[in-house]
């Protein structure tokens, strides 16, 4: 069988990593693939900078729509970031001419997500996100796949990293908030505009990609209600610890009878509950479902390798042939987050 043919867009944080677990995991993926995958051509904004990563035998394609639409490639790989161009443009050429996709960008998905569906709907290319949400967390499965034939009432967690390792090490260590983000983006794990991260949009966007999929809507960041945590200072966190809380920043997407709610906001929880314990840079995800007890994913929630190992994994079902519809169900089923009254879907 024919390898597939891999085009990645970004050898950033993500993209480096996902070049190098290609490389080294070779083997492994083609066990599980049944076929190999080979990277055939790259771009990112720079082809001077020094990147430590092996791209001998690798095209050089400067602008990132040639790459998407590039004959040789069968998968393009979407690492860049944005909402907009180039990343936009070129997920939508490669989709157009048929392509797979696989991107980690939420900011993307969450603005556009239902017109690029659309596209790899009406061409058959896949388009797989698992790493825009909980990095190496296979949360988008798990709702898509695990739970398609439970109704969910709730979707609620700690979604983004960088919020997660300020919030623990302000309260462990006594750091102002500037210095803790510091080392987060020293870390690769913030968003190339760390705002972002620290206002509340990254987990916004994760958010409705998250109550898309649990509950048949349309994703639309814009439904979100949102606050960060750039206000927090360390004895904030004091001042609730000596009540006898932690302070998370929470996602919530629950099903009321107007529809779906979706927020993100500071929350205090109590110091013994489990999502109290998630610290650092961990994501947890937790799924109230009909009729079975709640289902909590936990894991690292940022940085290249972890979010690398869901690229891949997503690739690797490209490989395999499999096809899911991006949003769980065909565009034409998904309704409007406020269409009430919202049953279970
Ligand atoms: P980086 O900023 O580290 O890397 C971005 C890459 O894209 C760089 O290689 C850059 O080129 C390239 N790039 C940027 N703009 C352009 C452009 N206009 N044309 C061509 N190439 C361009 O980002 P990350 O790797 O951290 O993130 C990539 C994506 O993954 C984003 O969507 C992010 O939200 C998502 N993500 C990131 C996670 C993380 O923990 N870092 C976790 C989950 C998702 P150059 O190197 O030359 O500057
Ligand atoms: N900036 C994001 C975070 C990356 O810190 O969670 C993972 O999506």
């Amino acid at each position: 069988v024919a390898p597939l043919k891999v085009g990645i867009a970004g050898l950033g944080t993500v993209g480096a990593e996902v070049v190098r677990l290609i490389e080294t995991q070779a083997r492994v993926l083609a066990g599980r693939s049944g076929r190999g995958i080979r990277v055939v051509a790259v771009t990112a904004r720079s082809k001077a900078k020094k990147r430590d990563i092996d791209l001998r035998g690798v095209e050089w394609v400067k602008d990132p729509v040639a790459l998407a639409t590039h004959p040789e490639v069968d998968c393009f790989v979407e690492l860049m970031g944005g909402a907009g161009d180039p990343a936009l443009s070129a997920v939508e050429a490669a989709l157009d001419a048929g392509k797979s996709v696989v991107t980690a960008n939420k900011a993307l998905l969450a603005k556009h997500g239902i017109k690029l569906a659309k596209a790899a709907e009406k061409h058959g290319g896949a388009l797989n996100f698992e790493a825009a949400v909980g990095a190496a967390i296979p949360v988008i499965k798990t709702l898509r796949e695990g739970l398609a034939g439970t109704g969910i009432d709730r979707v609620y967690g700690i979604l983004n990293g960088t919020c997660n390792y300020i919030l623990t090490r302000m309260e462990q260590e006594g750091l102002s908030f500037a210095e803790c983000l510091k080392d987060a983006q020293r870390l690769g794990y913030a968003e190339a505009d760390p705002s972002f991260d620290v206002d509340g949009h990254d987990t916004a966007q994760k958010l409705a990609i998250l109550a898309s999929l649990a509950f048949g809507t349309k994703v639309a960041q814009s439904a979100v209600y949102v606050e960060g945590i750039s206000s927090i200072a360390p004895e904030d966190l004091r001042a609730a610890a000596d009540l006898g809380y932690r302070v998370k920043l929470l996602g919530v997407a629950v099903r009321t009878a107007k529809g779906i709610e979706q927020r993100v906001h500071p929350t205090m929880v109590p110091k013994t509950s489990s999502i109290a314990q998630v610290m650092g840079v961990t994501n947890a995800v937790t799924i109230d479902g009909e009729g079975i007890p709640p289902i909590t994913l936990v894991g690292p929630g940022a940085g290249g390798a972890a979010t690398a190992s869901a690229v891949v994994a997503d690739i690797a079902d490209v490989a395999r042939g499999i096809r899911a519809n991006p949003f769980g169900r065909p565009i034409a089923q998904l309704r409007d987050t406020t269409k009430a009254p919202m049953e279970r879907h």
